[in-house]
């Protein structure tokens, strides 16, 4: 091992004396003209590459940028500069290259050896192109480069050793979205912390190998994204030493406990994709020290009801004031080995009852599928899962408390059946235990919840503008109106808040969670609505009366559009312990005639006149929303007209869903 090692530096000093020696007999520019531009462009002439030439002043050759040896930039932006315009200076040998960007330029070459020779190189953007080959190991020896992006393009083969010879300089080295394969190198000299780095993005290439530990030591490190790779092995703890922004872990293989990060900084999709042996927070709890997060859906049904049997029966035993003798076990393949009596009752129980656009689903598909918790909530756990086939559906296990006998029960599951609508989640099949244990199938939609949209700062997220945030809102509030009248029986959300809001691509918003209060008994109902006391979408009367009807969900409708449009979270703050109270936020401001700042800044971008762009009008539906006294408040109908006539004018952001927030204040 050490043999190795010290070989490996012999090369490395080879190689760095080679090109010093070199780079003294060959400019930069004349690199960059022999070896640089026939090598990137794969034969096809290229529009940006042709601007290097001789016929052409320097100054205008695109994507580079030149200093002179003495440490003079070549100031080709001052139109004063007496080198601007200077056809001979490319014969100016002391010339040397800082900068190489050419982004997204439909370059089809290769990365030449030659790159190693341009001692002065500080970056190397080449990122979204289509550079096929390796990663040249000359590269390593480009001693001053402190920002490589070579993202997006078709490289191959192995990352390069020579990479860590960079150590001291790298600042951000990305390489997303290649083919690059095997293990990562470690660096040559132990305890390496390559004390400059910030940013390090292998994401969506074909590594393998271990966690690479060492990178734990790169003290610096703000980004780290791994996902989308062949990883595997476990995660060590040592990472959670690292004040990282961003992480990306997903889709690998890595498996074992999860290092325990400081304030559980980083959600469940950090971690997705990878052995279902992965555990801990924010992911399944591991259990005892085999650590098994997550296992088929049965597994999970079995293990937690077996838990919360005790619970559960005695929960059920006082409302129901009496047990039913089970039938025995026939076809019922989860309840297998159990021979205790059992509280049945459901009626349709180790039956998966079908709804339109589930016929597909079988209970053997949905028992055997691979679960990942995704979230708790007051009514239980809800799982990723993947089906054999490939699908994948999203899974509510209901809590301990759930309605039990049939006349009450499967009424209302089967009208949450029926319920169709583009702002509404659907729910496409139900299945019931012999204990009572309730599976609901939904569709799986991997989008991201309103409450992240508006408050999560995660970089890349799109730019919520008011045409943005008009259509979300309206979209639930069509959603919340179809809940009330579209329907032969009215149902009653129950839990509006932005956590239970899925917004797509595309800002289509879709509500989760509907009705679910109705499927509890009602001492448990009452207890969710009795112990969300913090929770600011409660309206005065239901902190007396835990009753929900459809004037409290206008009122949880209209803290949602306040939070919309003000961009602050109503409630408790975990953080300060401070209660915000949004509806009194709007009241000071308008009393105060600082109404125009209560909005969130970006609400307020590319807008010429809140009255026009229906902003007032909306902020004062949302107050009419929150009216304490509910018969005051509008139907959702009437709010869904209301949104309808305040449509912002300008609405052409909403036909650009990749444009993203800017990234003020990452310190990079
Ligand atoms: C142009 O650059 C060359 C090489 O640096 C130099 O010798 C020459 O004097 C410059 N010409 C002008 C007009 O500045
Ligand atoms: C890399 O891709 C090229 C084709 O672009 C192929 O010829 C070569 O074998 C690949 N190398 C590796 C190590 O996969
Ligand atoms: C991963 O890279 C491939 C090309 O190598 C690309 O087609 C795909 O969209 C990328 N996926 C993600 C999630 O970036
Ligand atoms: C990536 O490389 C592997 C072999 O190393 C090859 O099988 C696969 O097709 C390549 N993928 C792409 C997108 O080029
Ligand atoms: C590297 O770190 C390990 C433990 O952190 C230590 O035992 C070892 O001596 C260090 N090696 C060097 C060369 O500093
Ligand atoms: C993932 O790792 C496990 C061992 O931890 C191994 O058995 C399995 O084959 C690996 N899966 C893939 C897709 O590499
Ligand atoms: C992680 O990276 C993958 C692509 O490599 C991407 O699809 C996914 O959204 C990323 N996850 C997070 C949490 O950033």
């Amino acid at each position: 091992m050490a043999s190795l090692q010290l070989y490996s530096l012999c090369i490395i000093f080879f190689f760095c004396c080679f090109f010093n020696t070199l780079s003294r007999s060959s400019s930069d520019v004349e690199i960059v003209l022999r070896k640089i531009k026939p090598s990137l462009r794969g034969g096809a002439e290229n529009m940006l590459l042709s601007s290097w030439s001789t016929g052409i002043p320097v100054c205008q050759w695109r994507g580079l940028k030149w200093v002179f040896s003495n440490g003079t930039p070549l100031k080709c932006d001052d139109v004063s500069s007496p080198e601007r315009n200077n056809i001979s200076l490319f014969r100016d040998p002391t010339l040397q290259l800082v900068s190489l960007q050419l982004q997204g330029a439909g370059l089809s070459g290769k990365i030449p050896r030659e790159i190693g020779e341009l001692s002065s190189l500080q970056s190397l953007y080449l990122g979204v192109n289509s550079l096929q080959g390796n990663i040249p190991l000359e590269l390593g020896y480009s001693s001053l480069l402190s920002d490589v992006d070579l993202s997006g393009n078709f490289l191959n083969g192995s990352l390069p050793l020579s990479i860590w010879n960079l150590c001291d300089r790298l600042v951000s080295l990305r390489l997303h979205g290649n083919n690059l394969s095997g293990s990562l190198p470690q660096p040559v000299l132990p305890n390496s912390t390559c004390r400059n780095i910030r940013v390090l993005d292998l994401g969506n290439n074909s590594f393998s190998g271990e966690f690479p530990e060492f990178i734990t030591g790169f003290h610096r490190l703000k980004e780290l994204d791994l996902g989308s790779n062949h990883f595997s092995g476990s995660i060590p703890e040592s990472l959670s030493r690292l004040k990282l922004k961003k992480l990306n872990l997903s889709h690998n293989n890595f498996t074992g406990a999860l290092p325990v990060f400081r304030q559980s900084k980083f959600d469940f999709r950090v971690f997705e994709g990878n052995n279902p042996g992965l555990c801990g927070s924010p992911l399944a709890k591991c259990r005892g020290s085999s650590g098994l997060s997550s296992g088929t859906i049965a597994g999970i049904v079995i293990g937690l009801m077996a838990g919360a049997v005790v619970l559960a029966s005695v929960l059920i035993g006082y409302v129901q004031g009496k047990r039913r003798k089970s039938r025995g076990g026939d076809e019922n393949e989860i309840e297998e080995g159990e021979d205790e009596e059992n509280g049945g009752g459901g009626g349709c129980e180790g039956k998966l009852l079908l709804f339109q656009g589930g016929e597909h689903l079988t209970l053997e598909d949905v028992l055997n599928a691979t679960g990942q918790v995704m979230e708790k909530t007051s009514y239980g756990t809800v799982y990723k899962a993947k089906l054999a086939d490939g699908g994948t559906i999203s899974l509510r296990l209901l809590r301990e408390g759930s309605c039990k006998d049939r006349a009450s029960c499967l009424p209302m599951i089967k009208q949450l059946g029926r319920v169709r609508h583009e702002n509404l989640v659907a729910l496409r099949a139900f299945y019931q235990g012999q204990r009572g244990e309730k599976l609901l199938i939904y569709d799986y939609l991997p989008n991201r919840t309103l409450h992240d949209l508006l408050h999560e700062t995660r970089a890349g997220k799109p730019m919520l503008n008011w045409a943005r945030r008009h259509k979300i809102a309206l979209g639930i509030a069509r959603g919340l109106a179809y809940l009330h009248t579209g329907m032969e029986v009215p149902i009653i959300h129950g839990n509006v808040r932005a956590k239970n809001v899925l917004v797509d691509d595309l800002f289509v918003a879709r509500l989760t969670e509907f009705g679910l209060d109705k499927l509890m008994v009602h001492v448990v109902a009452d207890e969710i609505v009795a112990s969300a006391k913090i929770d600011g979408y409660k309206s005065p009367e239901l902190q007396r009366m835990q009753k929900c009807n459809s004037r409290t969900d206008v009122y949880a409708f209209g803290i949602l559009l306040l939070e919309i449009l003000i961009g602050k979270k109503p409630g408790k703050d975990n953080r300060t312990g401070e209660f915000v109270d949004l509806p009194s936020l709007v009241k000071v401001a308008v009393l105060e005639e600082t109404t125009m700042e209560v909005f969130d800044v970006e609400v307020l971008k590319g807008i010429r006149s809140p009255m026009e762009d229906g902003l007032i009008q909306s902020l004062k539906l949302a107050m009419g929303c929150c009216a304490p006294v509910a018969s005051v408040r509008p139907t959702m109908d009437e709010v869904v007209k209301q949104l309808e006539e305040s449509k912002p004018r300008n609405r052409s952001a909403l036909y650009s869903p990749t444009e993203a927030r800017s990234e003020i204040g990452t310190p990079f």
